[in-house]
């Protein structure tokens, strides 16, 4: 008996032993599991820049435990790989990782699958719980054996972070799979194309324990009118985002008259329309709501919210056909952080329930037609860090005495009366077309602290009289606009203490001396506006000097005078010089061919980006083009010009001016300008716009100028120039382009010229590169693009009235762009021919 049992114990040890050795924590993964990992790792490749996690897993006797490895966990019970997670990698994923069956996590988010397929093998996977799968570079349709993971609970496909991933490389024909995942809880599917995927809203329906949807941009279709509303079985949903995906539905489709469990939900830039239900206001768990962008219509009441008490997050903005209409004592249930209610109409009476709101960072009412004087309440929130924007309304009234918030922006109201002192925590004030008068107590008011402020904005108000001499303590500022207004005497020397200042517009005043020597050290400036004032003086020649950002300086309309210094070359990055209506003169520097971003085709940016500590903003600037002054803002960066016209400058146009390739627009008319025009001014071929009249030049016109394809305006008239007048793109259309030059002969002039006006080389049009041809391509592309610009030459040189003031004409900003389509399209055309 003893034996016997013994031999049991014996057995049942060895057994136990046997079985401790399979799964034993201590001894690690099954060798199965190894050779799958070490498969996994064959076909990837670690890109990061640190932390290589495939620098554990090896073969070595060390290394033998794959428990161990990074981004390996197993089970402490049974001891099989349950989790795998990794990041920074690319390459193929091997369909050995099948042999991992217990695995239950997988993450492979962020990774580079180089827009391969989803492998379809995952879906034997059937231990899967957690699926991560998003921003990997994925592409292709999302394999129906997904529908094999019973078990998965969390599943994420989405594409939101655009370096990770495309947007739309993978796709959906059907969810028919997705009703299969009956323990699906999480689900986001964020820029996945599923434009064909008609049910969707019933695929979604039959999940009974989601509560995350994340359907983000993934061109929904409208779901089916005979269709149940979401949220009709799925009452387990507490987050639901649909944002941006043009439905056009009404939102009782979406969701029913009773859904209490949700706790947010975003439907925003959708193409929602009709009432908004009252029924929300029974959504008693909702935190968050944005509605923003669509087509709701009708009157929202205090029924919406009636028991939303945990409200934090309100976005109804740009929902301009809806009303807000509260009764003047309701007080909300809720204390929100955010209101973002933009173009609501909610005026004419400023909104009263705003002022149980105690605790919000973010105010947006905007827009939102109110006509009212603003309630002395509205300043009693000092939450240092709030944002409030109450621009383009019709509040009157004045900002109450010390200002606290981060951003304010008041503009386009008519609020008055002095502006007061701001406490330290303000970063951006937007003050500007409001019928301010004072700034002495904003600026001048003894503190020894640093401004915290960054972003200045005041023009288009009522300030007049001296600027007050106090910017000491402003050695934050990025962003200073005091134009249009009526502010007169010196510009003040403590201006110099504005190191940071990158933009600075003071146009449009009364300032009267020179620039003061102190603004040498604002070094970071890139726009400098002071044009339409009294200034006068020497152009400084600081100007030029450490100023490695400079880009765009405008002193129009002033008095400045003598010449223009040659240390304006240092200017490497000019972009706009624009130096017209003043009393300038001698000659054009020679040096300009230093300015390398005008002696450069095209444009790295589009627009002028500044980032400040609090808020990016972008440049604008109005510029005359063609005798039009316009605003730009979106393609500031396109426009590369220089206007020296309207002075006294002489001497002859230096032929360096012929390397600024880049110039799109050259203004050198009404100066005392002689000798010729430099042959070689066909090399500005970026040129939309030459004015050279009302000067003293004589002699030919150059031929090369017929090579300037985009000439769309041209002006040559008033000056001494003689001989046939080139033929060739448009240079026949321009007929006003050549009045006032008597010994000027052939098209479109009536006078035709004598064989010795002909000259040499009259004849034949010809880019430098096909000097063969008589007919080329490039011919036919200047013949095409003569006919378009030149209708426009004619068009808008009928409406120019030729003076140096501004002309009203409408031509389009967007004239650069549009010509390279045309090119393009008559590239086509020509070589399909
Ligand atoms: C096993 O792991 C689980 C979860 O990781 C943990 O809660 C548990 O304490 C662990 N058990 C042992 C014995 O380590
Ligand atoms: C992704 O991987 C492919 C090759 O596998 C490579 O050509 C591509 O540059 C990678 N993309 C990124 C963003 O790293
Ligand atoms: C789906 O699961 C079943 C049963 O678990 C299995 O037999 C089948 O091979 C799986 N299909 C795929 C494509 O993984
Ligand atoms: C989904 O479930 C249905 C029935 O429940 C089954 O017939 C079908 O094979 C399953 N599809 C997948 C991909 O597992
Ligand atoms: C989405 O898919 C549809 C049909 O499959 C296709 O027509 C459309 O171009 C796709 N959209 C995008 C943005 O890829
Ligand atoms: C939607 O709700 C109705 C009424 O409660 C029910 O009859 C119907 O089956 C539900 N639809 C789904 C898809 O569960
Ligand atoms: C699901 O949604 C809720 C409510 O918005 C949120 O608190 C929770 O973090 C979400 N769950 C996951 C896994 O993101
Ligand atoms: C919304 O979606 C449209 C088309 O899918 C896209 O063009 C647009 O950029 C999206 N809007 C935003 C803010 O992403
Ligand atoms: C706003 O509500 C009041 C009463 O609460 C009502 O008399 C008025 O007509 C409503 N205005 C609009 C535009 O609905
Ligand atoms: C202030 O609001 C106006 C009008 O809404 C807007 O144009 C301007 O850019 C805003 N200012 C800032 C600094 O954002
Ligand atoms: C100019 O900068 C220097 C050094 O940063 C400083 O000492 C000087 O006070 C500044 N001058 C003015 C007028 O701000
Ligand atoms: C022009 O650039 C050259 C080379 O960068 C430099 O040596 C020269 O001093 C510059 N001239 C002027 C006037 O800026």
């Amino acid at each position: 008996m003893v034996g016997v049992r013994c031999c049991f114990k014996l057995l049942c040890a060895i057994v136990v032993l046997i079985l401790l050795h399979m799964n034993n924590p201590c001894t690690g993964c099954s060798e199965r599991e190894r050779q799958a990992l070490l498969a996994l790792k064959q076909g990837l490749v670690f890109v990061g820049d640190y932390g290589d996690p495939f620098a554990s897993w090896g073969r070595e006797a060390q290394n033998k435990d794959c428990c161990k490895w990074d981004g390996v966990h197993c089970s402490n019970q049974t001891g099989h790989v349950v989790e795998l997670e990794l990041y920074f990698v690319q390459g193929k994923i091997s369909p050995k990782l099948i042999e991992l069956q217990h695995l239950e996590y997988l993450d492979l988010r962020g990774n580079n699958f180089s827009r391969s397929q989803i492998p379809d093998f995952i879906g034997s996977l059937s231990n899967l719980r957690y699926l991560d799968l998003s921003n990997a570079k994925f592409g292709g349709v999302i394999p129906y054996q997904l529908g094999n993971l019973t078990n998965l609970e969390y599943l994420d496909l989405g594409c939101r972070y655009h370096l990770f991933c495309s947007p739309y490389s993978i796709y959906a024909k059907n969810l028919n799979w997705l009703p299969n995942l009956s323990r699906l809880k999480y689900l986001d599917l964020t820029f996945v194309n599923l434009s064909d995927v008609v049910g969707w809203l019933e695929a979604v329906n039959m999940l009974p324990k989601l509560t995350n949807l994340t359907l983000q941009m993934c061109n929904l279709p409208p779901p089916v009118i005979s269709s149940v509303s979401l949220l009709n079985s799925s009452k387990s949903l507490v987050h639901v985002d649909l944002y941006n995906n043009s439905l056009d539905s009404s939102i009782s489709q979406l969701l029913p008259g009773t859904h209490t469990n949700l706790v947010y939900l975003d439907l925003s830039e959708n193409k929602l329309s009709g009432r908004i239900p009252e029924s929300i206001g029974q959504m008693s768990n909702l935190e968050f709501i944005d509605l923003h962008m669509n087509s709701f219509e009708g009157v929202i009441s205090e029924t919406h919210f009636s028991k939303l008490s945990k409200l934090r997050y309100l976005d109804f903005s740009k929902l301009s056909k809806l009303v807000l209409n509260f009764s003047f004592d309701w007080v909300p249930p809720f204390q929100l952080d955010e209101i973002r209610l933009r173009s609501c109409k909610m005026g004419p009476y400023f909104p009263e329930w705003l002022r149980t709101q105690k605790s919000y960072e973010w105010l947006d009412i905007s827009d939102a037609g109110i006509s009212d004087i603003i309630p002395t309440w509205f300043w009693d929130l000092r939450n240092d860090f709030v944002y409030k924007d109450l621009s383009r309304n019709q509040i009157r009234g004045n900002l109450r005495s010390e200002l606290a918030c981060e951003f304010l922006n008041v503009s386009w109201n008519q609020l008055e009366g002095p502006i007061p002192s701001i406490l330290s925590s303000v970063s951006s004030l937007d003050l500007s077309n409001n019928k301010f008068s004072g700034l002495a107590s904003l600026l001048c008011t003894s503190t020894t602290e640093q401004s915290y402020l960054e972003y200045l904005d005041l023009s288009s108000n009522h300030l007049s009289g001296d600027l007050p001499n106090c910017w000491i303590h402003f050695q934050q500022l990025v962003f200073l606009d005091l134009s249009n207004n009526f502010l007169s005497g010196k510009i003040p020397t403590t201006m110099g203490y504005l190191v940071s200042i990158e933009t600075l517009k003071l146009n449009n005043n009364r300032f009267v001396g020179g620039l003061p020597s102190q603004l040498k050290n604002c070094t970071m400036l890139t726009l400098v506006d002071v044009g339409e004032n009294k200034l006068s003086g020497l152009i400084p020649e600081w100007l030029g000097e450490n100023r490695l950002h400079l880009a765009i300086i405008i002193l129009r309309s002033n008095q400045f005078c003598r010449s223009i210094p040659s240390q304006l070359c240092h200017l490497r990055h000019l972009q706009i010089l624009d130096l017209s209506m003043n009393n300038i003169s001698g000659t054009i520097p020679k040096c300009l061919n230093n300015w390398t971003t005008l002696a450069k085709k095209g444009t790295s940016t589009l627009t002028m980006i500044h980032a400040t500590h609090s808020r990016d903003y972008i440049d604008e600037e109005y510029v005359t083009w063609k005798g039009v002054r316009s605003k730009y803002r979106s393609t500031l960066g396109l426009v590369k010009s220089i206007d020296l016209s309207c002075n006294k400058l002489s001497g002859e146009i230096p032929t360096e001016m012929t390397y600024l390739v880049g110039l799109v627009s050259l203004n050198l008319s009404r100066n005392r300008l002689t000798g010729q025009i430099p042959s070689r001014i066909g090399n500005l071929q970026e040129l939309d716009s030459l004015d050279l009249s009302r000067n003293q030049i004589n002699g030919r016109i150059p031929i090369s100028i017929s090579q300037i394809n985009r000439i769309g305006y041209l002006d040559l008239s008033q000056n001494n120039l003689s001989g046939k007048i080139p033929i060739g793109t448009q240079l026949q259309t321009f007929d006003f382009a050549y009045g006032g030059n008597p010994l000027l002969c052939g098209e479109p002039l009536p006078r035709t010229c004598s064989e010795e006006e002909k000259g040499p080389g009259q004849s034949v049009l010809v880019n430098e590169d096909d000097k063969d041809g008589l007919i080329t391509q490039g011919f036919y592309i200047s013949m095409g693009l003569g006919f378009v610009v030149g209708f426009w030459g004619v068009c808008g040189t009928l409406l120019l009235n030729r003076s140096c003031r501004y002309t009203y004409f409408n031509f389009l900003n967007f004239l650069n762009d549009w010509l390279y389509v045309k090119v393009e399209i008559i590239k086509q055309r020509i070589l399909n021919k």
